[in-house]
């Protein structure tokens, strides 16, 4: 029998920046969801990929002096570049769709055209405010404080020849789709849509755009690019050879059985996007669940904030696994989360280290010293078997259902409780009593057989969660690929009576929390702004400076003045030469007299406090903390520096 289709995806990545761990939240979110279908056995297509065109990446390229495309191609296959991550986090896309790919421009082409001639898309004038990091145009009552609602940044007028679609059209199919069907996803943000975005009005959306080239070129009419959010929402169906010839599985997949996408492009998915498709006459992806955002300390992260977390840092220090589980079993998929160190720490080290990793390895280490490693098939049923047995058969379904309502984190805390209840079941079935008495060794084997069996259960479904780690856990407990999938994952007893385990290394080390935190804190402590660049000089320049030795005759403070000093120096040239300098904060006038100084005296004469100044004694300064330039007395005044 054939598998049934089952086609899930991320949104399409910006290459405007490195990504950060809110991207990888979404990504390993997504990519869970997909592990969980295959595991059920459907025929999974989990698209990811990335979204490369639009004025941001042409002024970012531009700032850096290379072509868009070296740009986007840095960030998106270049050293530690979104490939490089999704690979590193163990991400199971089956495809990966560039934006900027032949296939899904010429694609997009005749995609604005076919709306285009069918009357949806028409010429026009556009003015408005535009945010240029979102690439969005807002009407002035849309405006946030007069900035950008999505962003918060600043937005500009603009006014350009455009091509515009008739949205407006289709909001009443759109709002029935919105609050008559299970289209979107937390059902708390079609309220939002709706009250925010349809019950105003649908305005008709600029679709093109003249003030930039980097983009889709609208090929019947020269200078207009098409908008990135058309180029950018289409990729679900180019990617699947939708009016190309790269991909043939467009009839097999779409429509879509789900986009997740993050809360702020909500809008994007749940109106623009089913009102194209209607226009284009396709049938509607099945559903559109809108995430929360990580957060930190409250506020979005991004580069322009500086608030970003490094998802390679925390990979490199914690292992993939461990972020990957972090993510999913702190953070209620459609609210926002909070992210901090402690709680990444903490989580691994409740969850992974204390409950599974000592589960497993107590276990294993269990059967090896009292069985030598195989379990003898004679066993005895005990008092608390039932009730751990009977957890462990009412997980798979349990799971299934948060898993179906995209609630991983429910279905991480279901796989958990029998885990905590596989420890409480080792103290009280209390296997070093039992194994003291030889009689008891069939009671003991049966012990050993259920908490391998519970962890067998449990690991199964965490797979698509941690799938590296739940291979090793596999190994160690002696359970064939076999007796690891769906339908094993309901039976309990399926492990053969007379299992071998096999020890193996440590899953999830404990971390010393206050260590890594000091550790955390000094590796991302803010960089000391680097200093100005200060362009060579020739030593004919340098040679220009007078520098020489004075000896300090006289020195009081400026009145009226906090920082200043008014030096009279001995300069070797018979006449006393009067400095000015801001130095009263380190030094007592009384502390120099007599002191031999370097002064720079071939400077213009300047003013300062109604005094003139001749010249600049040198001085290092660092920190906050500053020393003037003394030599050694033995120095005649008027000796020159050389
Ligand atoms: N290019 C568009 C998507 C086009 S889809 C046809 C885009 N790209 S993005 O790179 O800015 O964001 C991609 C996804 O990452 C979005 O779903 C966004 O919500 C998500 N996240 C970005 N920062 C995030 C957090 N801090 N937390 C959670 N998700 C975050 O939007």
């Amino acid at each position: 029998m054939s598998k049934t289709p089952f086609y899930i995806t991320t949104p399409i990545y910006y290459p405007s920046d490195k990504l950060h761990i809110g991207h990888t939240y979404c990504t390993v979110a997504t990519d869970a969801i997909a592990r969980y279908k295959r595991l059920r056995g459907y025929d999974v297509m989990f698209l990811t990929g990335t979204d490369e065109h639009g004025q941001k990446i042409e002024d970012k390229a531009k700032a850096k002096g290379v072509t868009p495309q070296q740009f986007v191609d840095n960030i998106v296959a270049g050293p530690k570049g979104i490939l490089d991550l999704w690979k590193l986090m163990n991400i199971s896309n089956d495809r990966f769709i560039r934006t900027t790919d032949g296939y899904h421009m010429e694609a997009v082409q005749k995609i604005f055209k076919k709306m285009y001639d069918k009357g949806d898309i028409y010429k026009g004038k556009y003015t408005g405010m535009y945010c240029t990091p979102c690439e969005s145009f807002w009407t002035e009552s849309q405006l946030v404080n007069g900035m950008c609602p999505d962003c918060g940044r600043e937005v500009r007028a603009a006014e350009e020849e455009a091509y515009f679609f008739r949205l407006s059209k289709y909001a009443e199919p759109v709002r029935r789709l919105l609050t008559e069907t299970d289209f979107l996803e937390p059902k708390s943000r079609v309220n939002e849509m709706v009250h925010n975005f349809i019950d105003p009005g649908l305005e008709d959306l600029c679709v093109s755009r003249t003030s930039f080239t980097w983009g889709v070129p609208v090929d019947f009419d020269p200078g207009h690019v098409v908008y990135v959010w058309v180029d950018a929402l289409f990729n679900y169906t180019t990617a699947l050879g939708f009016m190309n010839e790269q991909y043939q599985d467009f009839e097999k997949y779409w429509p879509a059985d789900v986009h997740i996408v993050g809360k702020e492009i909500v809008r994007f998915h749940s109106i623009i996007w089913p009102a194209m498709l209607m226009s284009m006459e396709m049938p509607l992806p099945k559903k559109v669940f809108g995430h929360g955002w990580l957060v930190l300390n409250g506020e979005k992260m991004s580069k322009s904030r500086g608030n970003i977390v490094d998802p390679y840092q925390l990979a490199e220090r914690y292992g993939v696994d461990a972020l990957r589980f972090f993510l999913l079993r702190t953070f209620p998929f459609g609210s926002d989360g909070n992210f901090s160190n402690e709680l990444l720490i903490s989580t691994i080290n409740t969850d992974l280290a204390n409950d599974l990793g000592n589960l497993v390895s107590r276990t294993v280490a269990m059967v090896i010293k009292y069985f030598g490693g195989q379990l003898p098939a004679e066993k005895v049923a005990g008092e608390p078997d039932e009730e751990l047995k009977a957890l462990a058969l009412e997980l798979r379904s349990k799971y299934e259902k948060a898993m179906e309502a995209f609630a991983p984190h429910t279905a991480l805390a279901e796989v958990f409780k029998l885990v905590s209840r596989a420890n409480k079941y080792i103290d009280e079935t209390a296997p070093w009593v039992l194994a003291k008495d030889e009689a008891n060794k069939p009671r003991l084997a049966a012990v050993m057989y259920n908490l391998l069996e519970s962890i067998r259960m449990a690991s199964s479904l965490l797979r698509p969660f941690i799938p590296a780690s739940c291979e090793k856990i596999f190994a160690q407990i002696g359970a064939p690929e076999s007796l690891t999938d769906w339908e094993n994952a309901g039976i309990f007893g399926a492990l053969p009576a007379d299992v071998q385990v096999t020890k193996g290394e440590t899953l999830f080390p404990r971390i010393d929390m206050a260590k890594e935190l000091a550790e955390l804190e000094a590796l991302n402590a803010p960089q000391e702004p680097a200093a100005p660049e200060i362009p060579p000089i020739s030593i004919d320049e340098f040679s220009k400076v007078q520098m020489t030795v004075c000896k300090v005759l006289a020195c009081e403070n400026v009145k009226k003045s906090e920082k200043l000093l008014k030096f009279t120096l001995d300069d070797g040239s018979g006449k006393p030469r009067q400095i000015l300098s801001g130095i009263a904060k380190y030094y007592k006038p009384e502390e120099l007299l007599g002191k031999t100084l370097v002064a720079v005296t071939n400077l213009p004469p300047r003013k300062m406090m109604g005094q003139e100044s001749n010249g600049m004694i040198l001085s290092a300064e660092k920190d906050g903390k500053l020393n003037l330039l003394m030599l050694e007395d033995s120095i005649p005044a008027g000796a020159q520096l050389c």
